[in-house]
């Protein structure tokens, strides 16, 4: 943790620049000479974690295995979720800064309203990482997610194997989050030109506010009545609103005949999944992000360098970046999710006869 006062920091930081400025280590951005001294003054590492929400099941995971990493490396986290309002979150990230946390890692509720705080965060000295959702528009040091564009490819491409003709409905995440763009646009690179060639017809599209399942539940009910229940396939951006939108279809007797995709392997998608009514979800290694994530951050937070083969631009710059591998689940591959230590084999066929459990 920080402990000198800003005219000190500064001054530190001012020297340590003008030496660390030819080894590459100042970052770009407009942090300019302020470089973060922890690793030098002997104090522990504190690291913040600035989160949109802690409601889906997966970022549980991510703080719990970010926090035990850093702890692991001897650091330590401060954690504040802002229950996906922007407000919450900047005054967050600023309790945050004035903390003197020694390097700030945000999980963006919106990823144009964030950019304000990576200006704060700079004019501290603290470095920014943006943890699996990009900040737009704004000096990002650092961006870790998984590649977002296959996912959305993954969920598009399952969904047409099994409906590869007739009305494909999109029920797509928050218009706030940068990555539901991105998941939407992969999916619209499988699906659109299918609809060209004209075996398939998109007869939905829509985002589902701040990813709730309610919202997707609107949405699916509305794509049924739009189209009197004619419809072949379902392509959901994540596991929450796969739920929403299957609700809407067991509604209408149709949860389990037609197909529905998904994303972050919950525990309560991939129960339907064993049990029929969800085809598949895309299953990002939490473990991998959130240890990369926790190893970046203390690297960061002593001034080492950090190598990232990809950049990703945000709008303004092309943020370093690293870009993790996701991987489609079905019926068929469900395995991977126990052998992984994600689920537990009883959890996931909990609601399967047990004569169906596969043989371990
Ligand atoms: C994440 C997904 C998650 C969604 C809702 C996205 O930014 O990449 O894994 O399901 O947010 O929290």
């Amino acid at each position: 943790m920080r402990k000198y006062g800003k005219v000190i920091r500064l001054g530190v930081a001012l020297l340590l620049a003008s030496s660390l400025a030819g080894c590459g280590l100042v970052s770009n951005g407009d942090n300019q000479n302020k470089e973060k001294t922890a690793a030098k003054d002997g104090d522990k590492i504190v690291i913040g974690m600035s989160m949109d929400t802690l409601k889906e099941e997966r970022w549980q995971k991510d703080r719990d295995i970010f926090t035990a990493k850093v702890e692991e490396l001897g650091g330590e986290v401060k954690v504040l979720a802002a229950n996906g309002d922007d407000a919450t979150q900047m005054s967050q990230a600023e309790q945050l800064i004035s903390q003197g946390v020694d390097v700030l890692v945000v999980i963006a509720h919106n990823a144009e309203a964030t950019a304000p705080i990576v200006e704060k965060a700079h004019k501290e000295g603290i470095k920014v990482i943006a943890y699996d959702r990009l900040i737009n528009n704004a000096d990002v040091d650092y961006y870790i997610s998984f590649d977002n564009v296959r996912v959305g490819e993954f969920q598009a491409t399952a969904v047409i194997e099994q409906a590869p003709k007739g009305n494909i409905v999109y029920i797509g995440g928050a218009d706030t989050d940068n990555n539901a763009h991105m998941f939407k646009e992969g999916a619209m690179n499988i699906l659109k030109p299918l609809e060209e060639k004209g075996d398939i017809k998109i007869v939905y599209d829509q985002f589902s506010k701040d990813w709730k399942p309610e919202e997707a539940l609107k949405n699916m009910e509305n794509a049924l009545t739009a189209n009197n229940n004619d419809v072949q396939g379902v392509v959901a951006a994540n596991d929450g609103t796969a739920g929403g939108s299957i609700q809407a279809l067991t509604a209408q007797g149709m949860a389990g005949k037609i197909p529905v995709s998904g994303q972050d392997a919950d525990l309560a998608a991939v129960q339907r999944i064993a049990e029929g009514t969800q085809l598949m979800t895309v299953y990002k290694p939490i473990n991998a992000i959130a240890t990369k994530a926790a190893e970046m951050a203390m690297a960061a937070a002593k001034g080492e360098e950090i190598t990232t083969e990809k950049t990703v631009n945000n709008g303004k710059i092309d943020v370093p970046s690293i870009l993790l591998d996701p991987l489609a689940v079905n019926k068929d591959n469900l395995d991977v999710l126990i052998k992984d230590g994600f689920h537990k084999l009883e959890e996931v066929y909990k609601n399967v006869p047990k004569d169906q459990w596969p043989k371990q």
